[in-house]
């Protein structure tokens, strides 16, 4: 990435389009209408909350990260949508029960407006979905363009100066990427011949890659991580992330395994089970979208506890995640880890986790960033592959040949100090030996 000497300020509106207008989208958006008029505090943004250390500790510095790097200011957001049901967002998100109804209604208005448009939707990738509110077109490669037509609709329409978009539909079943994700000039190929390799996914992030709509992945199925879509990125100077928001368990098992690595203490089992039942539990309760989520799931402990250096405490761990559908418990998904651990002469301990949390109250505020972070990438010139985001995913997609950084206080470091080389402030490496100098 090349230093961006000419950041273009956020002038004008931006329109944050969302294909998938579930429970994460809906609750998002109430989020930054609450915000907005101040009945809300946008809660684990970064954005929104974080600050950023500038200079030596000693220069007390610590300005938000707003006012160190020119962001979308909440006002000047706009937010549509794609989705294979007609509802409108008022009635999507009383639909998905995340928010009271104190909260929807103070903002009933606003959200009944925004309406989702047509949803592409070629079956068999979610299956447990049967979609209504439905394009039809002859073939992929048309559906490309109706998704291009929809998003220069929308620009025009509600006089958007730019644009960006995050993935919020439900996950698709596992697809690997095959001969037809090489190229642009293959993947095109496929389009035209309907390939099923192909998914709806991948449909809206190349119509958005054409548009150059920055386009971020929070599902993790394919979607923008393979050659034909970097090439494209890169060809329309477009930035693209992924993949799988990190809320729930993959967040504090993020925190967790870089401490118990730190301190060299080793692992024997890590078994993580969890229980939800709103629409993305019954999704996943399909075998084939579970298999997409499990192996976004597993990675995560290798890349932190590297088994490979580190054979006599990581090399022989058992890894299990499972994820089961329950109704009664709506969007306050829990979840449980036991952890069997081991310490001095092998000793054996046992942690366990019990997080009782809310899916969709987690993934609003990384909605949030990344929409404000992927718009400031643009504007910074930045294309491809954002690595820098890689805090906000289970998954995080890198360069090829480069393993994913999964430590959470690794990723912010490099988000951070990303922000700080922006802003054309000194990186910070925390090695402090200046203020101890003879
Ligand atoms: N909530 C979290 O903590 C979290 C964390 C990581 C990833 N995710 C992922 O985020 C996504 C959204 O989660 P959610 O809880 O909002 O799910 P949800 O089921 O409430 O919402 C998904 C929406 O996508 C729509 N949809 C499906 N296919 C579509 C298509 N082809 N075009 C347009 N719309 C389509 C569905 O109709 C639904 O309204 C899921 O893929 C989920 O796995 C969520």
């Amino acid at each position: 990435m090349k230093h961006p000497s000419t950041l273009r300020g956020p002038h004008g509106k931006l329109g944050v389009l969302l294909p998938g207008l579930g429970a994460v989208a809906t609750t998002t958006i109430a989020g930054v209408l609450l915000a907005r008029q101040g009945k809300g505090q946008p809660v684990g943004s970064l954005t929104q909350m974080g600050t950023v250390r500038l200079g030596k500790r000693t220069e007390k510095r610590s300005p938000k990260i707003s006012e160190v790097v020119p962001l979308a200011g909440l006002d000047e957001l706009e937010f549509g949508g794609w989705d294979i049901f007609p509802d409108d967002v008022y009635e999507a998100a009383a639909h998905a029960k995340v928010l009271e109804a104190q909260h929807l209604d103070a903002v009933r208005g606003e959200m009944q407006a925004i309406r989702p448009m047509k949803g592409v939707f070629y079956p068999g990738y979610v299956r447990r979905l049967h979609g209504t509110h439905t394009k039809t077109a002859a073939t992929k490669a048309d559906m490309v363009e109706q998704v291009r037509s929809d998003i220069r609709t929308f620009k025009r329409d509600r006089g958007c100066e730019r644009l960006v978009a995050v993935w919020c539909g439900s996950t698709e079943r596992y697809i690997t990427a095959s001969g037809v994700h090489e190229s642009i000039a293959s993947f095109e190929d496929g389009l035209r011949k309907d390939d099923p390799t192909i998914s709806n996914a991948q449909i809206y992030a190349w119509a958005c890659m054409k548009e150059r709509v920055p386009f971020a992945n929070g599902a993790p199925n394919l979607c923008v991580d393979f050659p034909a879509a970097w090439a494209l990125a890169r060809e329309c100077h477009t930035p693209i992330a992924g993949k799988d928001f990190k809320t729930g368990q993959t967040l504090m098992k993020t925190i967790l395994a870089p401490g118990l690595k730190a301190r060299m203490l080793g692992l024997r089992g890590w078994y993580s089970t969890n229980i939800l039942g709103n629409r993305d539990g019954e999704v996943l309760d399909d075998p084939d979208s579970f298999k997409t989520k499990e192996v976004s799931k597993l990675g995560v402990l290798e890349h932190i506890l590297h088994p490979g250096t580190n054979a006599e405490l990581y090399g022989d761990f058992v890894h299990k995640v499972r994820i089961d559908y329950y109704p009664p418990r709506g969007d306050a998904k829990e979840s449980w880890d036991n952890i069997d651990l081991f310490g001095w002469l092998g000793y054996p301990m046992q942690l366990k986790v019990d997080f009782l949390c809310r899916d969709s109250i987690l993934a609003a505020p990384v909605v949030l960033d990344l929409a404000l972070f992927m718009d400031l990438a643009a504007r910074a010139n930045f294309q491809g592959t954002q690595e820098w985001l890689s805090f906000y995913f289970k998954s995080p997609m890198s360069a090829p040949g480069l393993y994913p950084e999964h430590d959470l206080f690794v990723q912010l470091t490099k988000l951070k100090n990303t922000l700080r080389w922006m802003a054309g402030e000194e990186v910070i490496s925390h090695l402090g030996t200046e203020y101890y100098a003879a």
